[in-house]
């Protein structure tokens, strides 16, 4: 399969495992990346010093290209720079702040960006900051997410008459058949979370994977309009957020609530009613913890018996 996300990162297969808090460290990169896709180490929830770890075990398992997701808003962000520049690392993908700030040092540096939006407005900024490839993420996807709310159906479309880039779809696509509409819409490749968070190799605890699959349609929710809109699971800590929303909370009532360490807290240990339990709507449609070379399988496979389906219907 040729196209410009493989030719752009040289791997076999446009499927990109998102950075995620809390799951997503070297050994889920690795996996990706030698099932054909691109791995990503998550470095949200990591120190710089446990990102290099990270890296380096990625590193040991797998010879194939990955890279590391660095959200911008994050404190220690210089730090994390460094380690990238030091371990050589040759693609990032930044998200969750403004890709002017560090696009041009990292691509001095020979690395391959790739910037994550939520509208066409910022996809075109994206562009202007010199990015080379886009990742698109509509209102479905698990953990931070866009003010706009645009679903990914129509988001696609919208940023792919906005840019030339390479596009990467985002949000909701768990399946081949997913993969097939995000084509349809435009997307040159997808990035996944949610399923790969609930594989055998994301470091998630074994309790938030398991609730994860265990729930039905409609029981995550978009909350924390007023600080950086989040989607998680509706548990007491959810409640506790909506609560204080709907009594008209302020942002720093609000930040009071969630105190420090809920994501890794729910994620990482497991804490279901007292964690913040990061997930895509997606995760619905996933009923098994899978080793990743099944699910980037089965991806590639429910692709194949999508795309021909469609030959099938062809209009005259
Ligand atoms: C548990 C979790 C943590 C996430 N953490 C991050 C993160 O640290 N940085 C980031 O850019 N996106 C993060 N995301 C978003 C993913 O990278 C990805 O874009 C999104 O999950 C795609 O939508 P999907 O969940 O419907 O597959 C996270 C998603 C999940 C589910």
């Amino acid at each position: 399969m040729q196209n410009r996300i493989n030719n752009l990162f040289g791997i076999k297969y446009p499927i990109v495992s998102g950075g995620m808090v809390w799951c997503s460290g070297g050994r889920l990169a690795a996996a990706v990346s030698e099932a054909g896709g691109l791995g990503l180490i998550g470095a949200g929830s990591m120190t710089p010093e446990i990102l290099k770890e990270n890296i380096r075990k990625c590193r040991s398992l797998t010879d194939k290209p990955f890279g590391v997701n660095v959200p911008l808003i994050y404190a220690e962000i210089d730090a994390i720079m460094r380690v990238i520049d030091e371990e050589e690392v040759k693609i990032v993908f930044t998200s969750a702040g403004n890709p002017k700030t560090w696009t041009k040092s990292l691509k001095n540096n020979g690395v391959t960006v790739a910037h994550v939006v939520s509208s066409s407005k910022f996809a075109l900024k994206a562009q202007d900051a010199g990015v080379d490839a886009v990742v698109a993420e509509g209102f479905e996807a698990g953990g931070h997410n866009g003010r706009e709310e645009t679903t990914t159906m129509v988001l696609i479309p919208q940023v792919r008459r906005a840019i030339e880039l390479p596009l990467i779809a985002a949000g909701g696509i768990a399946t081949g058949e997913g993969m097939a509409a995000a084509v349809a819409l435009g997307a040159d490749g997808v990035q996944i979370g949610t399923r790969f968070a609930l594989t055998e190799e994301s470091s998630a605890h074994e309790s938030f994977k398991n609730a994860c699959l265990r729930l039905p349609e409609g029981e995550t929710m978009l909350i924390l309009r007023k600080l950086s809109p989040t989607r998680m699971i509706k548990n007491d800590f959810f409640k506790l957020l909506i609560e204080a929303e709907n009594r008209g909370a302020s942002g720093d009532e609000l930040l009071e609530i969630i105190g420090k360490g809920r994501s890794r807290k729910g994620i990482f240990e497991g804490n279901l009613s007292e964690g913040e339990l990061e997930i895509g709507q997606a995760c619905s449609l996933i009923n098994e913890i899978e080793p990743v070379e099944n699910a980037v399988k089965s991806l590639i496979d429910q692709y194949k018996a999508a795309t021909e389906k469609l030959s099938e219907m062809r209009f005259n």
